[in-house]
């Protein structure tokens, strides 16, 4: 099985245990300050959410945005998601996956992937932007969230490939062991990654978390 595979294989298995990791006492004033960023950055927009897993940020985006289309490759995932009480009249869920988006008759006006581009193996950055911004307006407001590696907190970095990817060894709560790729980018990884499609480019390393958030 190729490693991505792989790693939609672990999340379909890690669907029902997913959340635990929003519960860690040490993150929270990093997590309470993400979501005030995504609340205030999508106020009024149509959202496509590209790997909304449980709907843990849906929520919060719905909280301000006027509408969330909010997508993952994982009936597992978004089985859970469909099932919460998130603003019905305007979060709809749907199968897809993140490298071959089709853009709808409505392009957003604000795009978000929360925990999605570290599980994106680096030669595989650009084409996935291409598919993220086939569905985003010119002038949308794109915002990725993701983790800042921590020794003692993040799971520790088992291998690094040729390429630079980085990976851990996870284990679900049934003992099963996954090897998951998870990269750490720093700043100018990030910058380097949209450069030329992007602008108001903005990068905020927090203790915990990282926010890239520009104008497609
Ligand atoms: C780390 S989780 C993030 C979930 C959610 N965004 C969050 O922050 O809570 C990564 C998600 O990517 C999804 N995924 C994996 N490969 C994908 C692909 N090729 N296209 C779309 N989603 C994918 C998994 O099913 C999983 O829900």
């Amino acid at each position: 099985m190729k490693i991505e595979e792989t790693m939609v294989q672990y999340y379909a298995e890690r669907a029902a245990e997913y959340e635990r990791i929003y519960q860690k006492p040490e993150r929270q004033d990093d997590l309470r300050e993400l979501r005030r960023f995504v609340e205030s950055a999508f106020l009024g927009r149509d959202v496509f959410e590209v790997a909304c897993g449980t709907g843990y940020w849906t929520g919060v985006v719905a909280g301000s945005a006027a509408s969330v289309l909010a997508t993952d490759i994982n009936d597992e995932v978004l089985a859970i998601a469909r099932g919460k009480p998130i603003a019905p009249q305007r979060v709809s869920f749907r199968r897809a996956e993140a490298y071959s988006l089709q853009s709808g008759s409505q392009p957003c006006t604000g795009g978000l992937a929360a925990f999605w581009w570290s599980h994106i193996a680096k030669s595989r950055l650009r084409e996935f932007l291409t598919s993220f911004h086939r569905v985003l307006a010119p002038g949308a407001r794109v915002v990725f969230l993701d983790n800042v590696y921590v020794e003692g907190s993040s799971t520790p970095i088992s291998r690094t490939d040729d390429a630079g990817n980085t990976y851990q060894l996870r284990t679900l709560n049934d003992g099963s062991a996954h090897e998951v790729l998870k990269n750490f980018p720093s700043e100018i990884e990030l910058r380097e990654a949209v450069r030329g499609i992007a602008t108001n480019v903005r990068v905020e390393f927090l203790r915990y978390y990282w926010i890239l958030s520009y104008v497609r």
